[in-house]
């Protein structure tokens, strides 16, 4: 097992990741070149760990065990004894391959260099390099203690060994490890689209009103969130960067095409909780705007508007099956443990039945004649062989 590992980046998830490591036992050495950064890491631990022995759920024992497993480091050299390294630093590639050069020669031919970048590809992080073998993609989500999935992502130029070593590391620290191919959004950042997508769309065309289509979600759905509660929790600015940078990378593919709603909001700054002023607007981190439907709520709309967000989301899924992106346990895994999805959407397709997710698509694509609403290959095969994924 991996006992010393080094990370770079003290921000939101670099604090998180080490968190993680620490308290699985690993000796954790985090860098960053904001000393402000590391002092306040540190403090945010100090108050999560105070808070978790005040539950109960870790004693004053354990609490020191891991905060003492913690080193705060302001020099990148330190980190050279590290047996793994994962990198957590601004989202910009130029710089994390200047970084991952320079670590490259602090540290021992056996270290192996990860990336928890979201939207770039691991090939190019590699590339930076000497030996690119070493090198993978570890996708944490945010709050990382507390979400259970990480993406495993091999570049193409990763070795089998460090796949596994990380693979069975990663599971050891009590994490759901996902292996997904080296493309844009990897598994969960590339299905969970339609979620924001299709909604903004609904709410573009005139159909329903940003409750209307929350409500449609959490109450037939089961969603913990609606999607605009969601896109405001996450920051409109920073869903449309995710979305835009997919749709881009997707070679401007029309399934991924970002909102015009959304892009307004995030240039007038409303980005949601964080600016007190989203799709919906905020006091001290509640909402005060009225929550509840004017008039009656139609139930024939709501089962439709769930429907239709739905059916694209289990399409993307099946999508992403059909060009091995992930084996469908990983799909599955990846949208209830990565973003507590209420169910796999490859297990709702079978519970739907494959030929209602076909007919979905189909009067979707006749209404609008766009290549937006083309059913997957995949689904199609499924029902003509009359199968399901599970
Ligand atoms: P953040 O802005 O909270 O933290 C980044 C930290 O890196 C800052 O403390 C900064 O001082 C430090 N830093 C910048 N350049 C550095 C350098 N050259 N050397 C050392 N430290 C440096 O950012 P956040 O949100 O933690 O994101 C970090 C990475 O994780 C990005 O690649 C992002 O795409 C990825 N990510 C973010 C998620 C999120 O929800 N925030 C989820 C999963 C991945």
């Amino acid at each position: 097992m991996i006992k010393k590992v080094g990370i770079i980046g003290g921000g939101t998830m670099g604090s998180g990741i080490a968190q993680v490591a620490a308290t699985a036992g690993c000796l954790v050495k985090l860098y960053d070149t904001n000393t402000e950064a590391l002092d306040k890491s540190k403090a945010a631990l100090e108050k999560i760990m105070a808070r978790l022995v005040e539950k109960g759920r870790i004693d004053k024992a354990e609490k020191s065990r891991i905060q003492d497993n913690i080193t705060y480091v302001d020099s990148l050299k330190e980190l050279s004894d590290s047996e793994l390294t994962i990198e957590a630093i601004v989202e910009n590639l130029e710089i994390k391959k200047k970084v991952f050069q320079e670590l490259e020669s602090y540290v021992s031919e056996e270290t192996i260099i990860a990336s928890n970048t979201s939207s770039l590809s691991i090939a190019s992080i590699a590339s930076a390099l000497k030996k690119p073998e070493r090198c993978i993609g570890i996708h944490f989500f945010n709050p990382a203690p507390l979400m259970k999935l990480v993406e495993v992502i091999p570049a193409v130029q990763t070795s089998g060994e460090v796949l596994r070593k990380i693979k069975m590391n990663i599971a050891n620290w009590g994490k759901t490890v996902a292996i997904a191919k080296d493309t844009p959004g990897f598994i969960v950042n590339r299905v969970a689209r339609p979620f924001y997508g299709e909604a903004l769309r609904i709410y573009e065309e005139g159909i329903a009103s940003f409750h209307e289509i929350d409500a449609a979600m959490k109450e037939i759905g089961g969603f913990r969130m609606g999607p605009f509660e969601l896109m405001d929790f996450i920051g409109n600015d920073v869903n449309y960067v995710v979305t835009e940078t997919v749709f881009k990378a997707f070679y401007y593919d029309p399934r991924y095409k970002p909102s015009f709603t959304q892009k307004r909001f995030a240039e007038a700054g409303y980005l949601g909780r964080k600016s007190g002023k989203g799709y919906y607007e905020y006091k001290d981190g509640k909402v005060i705007t009225p929550n509840a439907v004017e008039g009656s709520f139609n139930s024939d709309l709501a089962q439709k508007i769930f429907n239709r967000v739905l059916v694209m989301l289990i399409n993307e899924a099946a999508d992403a099956l059909f060009w091995n992106i992930a084996s469908a346990e990983d799909i599955d895994n990846a949208m209830t443990k990565g973003v507590n999805y209420p169910k796999g959407l490859l297990a709702w397709a079978d519970e739907k039945g494959i030929s209602w997710c076909v007919e979905q698509m189909d009067t979707l694509y006749d209404e609008y004649r766009e290549d937006r609403y083309r059913c997957s290959p995949l689904l199609r095969k499924l029902k003509k062989d009359n199968k399901t994924f599970f």
